[in-house]
């Protein structure tokens, strides 16, 4: 089959992705994001993501088009993130992807974000990896630990058109949320994340024992693969209150190199525990949290001590975008999957 041009559209949290791709190739991927209007929040605001999207979309089509050289009348097929995600700002998306097919008269291709973020390797030049021989190709099966603001899955992936299985998953915070309300406690801005790993720099990741959520023996049987940070989060609050009530200075850095500390080694022990399960040499991460220094080392290190090749795509398709989206779509194009039919919605938790 011919490489398919497809212009991709990702409106699933606070950013508005547009992505386009010719078969494998990434073209453009423009991304606007709506994370200073929600910082005075403290998080996502649902109906100020939505409104937010509704303002970008054109403008964003119109740059990625520029960027790339693409008329859009040239563009093969149309793909939009359907779920899972905030409903408001989906529903964006989906009524600007079905609005371009059919004045386009081209195919649409429903997709799900988190099979989305794994289609991102296949785009990836000049991704870190734990070893040197990488031509930039998926190989399967591989595991993929996805973790952002609003996700923390764990997924088994033998084939990205039609064989993604879920693992694992958050029980309650997404990663990314654990760190923006932990930022919140010790009295750093939002987006917490960049701020933590910031601030735990100079701390000492031993100083305190945080909780490792769900890593108990007995959770290991029945939650092997899932996460929980609610209560590492808690942990970290209790922690703090007791210096303040006690008088004592806060080590802010020496609690964030802490916190850092049992969110990563729970992310990383799990994900290669999955490997070592299944006998599943490599490891994919994806999402926002991935921009974290002490998760990308951790994973590269342990990875490369248990033999897992790790693959960590470059930051902008890491992200919620709207290549990855492209990307997927022009994967099932060329397994001659058929189009979605114009009745489908956005499905807020549509699994994988
Ligand atoms: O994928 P992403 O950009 O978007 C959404 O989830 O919407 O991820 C954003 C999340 C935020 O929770 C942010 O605090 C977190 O990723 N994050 C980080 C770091 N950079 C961003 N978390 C930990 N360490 C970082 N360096
Ligand atoms: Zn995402």
């Amino acid at each position: 089959r011919a490489e398919p041009l497809v212009l991709g559209i990702e409106t699933s949290c606070d950013e508005t992705g547009i992505g386009i791709v010719r078969g494998r190739t990434l073209l453009s991927n423009t991304i606007a994001s709506s994370m200073d209007e929600h910082a005075r929040y403290g998080g996502v605001v649902p109906e100020v993501a939505a409104r937010a999207h509704l303002e970008a979309l054109q403008p964003s089509i119109e740059a990625a088009l520029a960027e790339s050289g693409v008329a859009l009348a040239d563009v093969d097929a149309v793909a939009v993130t359907s779920g899972p995600g905030l409903a408001g700002a989906l529903m964006v998306g989906v009524g600007a992807a079905k609005a371009l097919a059919v004045s386009l008269e081209k195919p649409l291709y429903a997709v799900n974000h988190l099979v989305g973020h794994i289609a991102a390797d296949i785009l990836q030049a000049g991704a870190a990896t734990s070893t040197a021989d990488d031509d930039g190709a998926l190989e399967y099966p591989t595991v993929a630990l996805l973790v952002s603001g609003g996700h923390t899955s764990l997924l088994l992936v033998r084939d990205l058109t039609t064989d993604v299985e879920l693992l694992g998953e958050t029980m309650d915070d997404a990663a990314g949320e654990a760190f923006d309300k932990v930022a919140r406690l010790l009295g750093l801005p939002y987006p917490g994340g960049p701020e933590i790993d910031r601030a735990a720099v100079d701390g000492d990741p031993k100083a305190i024992a945080f909780p490792r959520g769900l890593s108990r023996a007995s959770d290991m049987a029945e939650h092997r693969y899932d996460f929980s940070f609610s209560g590492l989060k808690t942990a970290v609050a209790r922690w703090v209150e007791q210096r303040q009530a006690a008088g004592e200075p806060v080590p802010v850095a020496d609690v964030a190199a802490s916190f850092r500390e049992a969110v990563v080694d729970v992310l990383v022990t799990k994900a290669l525990a999955a490997c070592r399960d299944y006998d599943v040499p490599r490891l994919l991460l994806g999402g926002g949290v991935i921009a974290n220094r002490r998760l990308r080392d951790t994973a590269l290190e342990r990875g490369a001590a248990a033999g897992v090749t790790v693959r960590i795509p470059p930051l902008s398709l890491c992200t919620d975008n709207g290549a990855m989206i492209a990307a997927l779509a022009s994967e099932l194009i060329m397994s001659g999957r058929e189009p979605s039919t114009l009745a489908f919605g956005a499905d807020s938790t549509l699994p994988v």
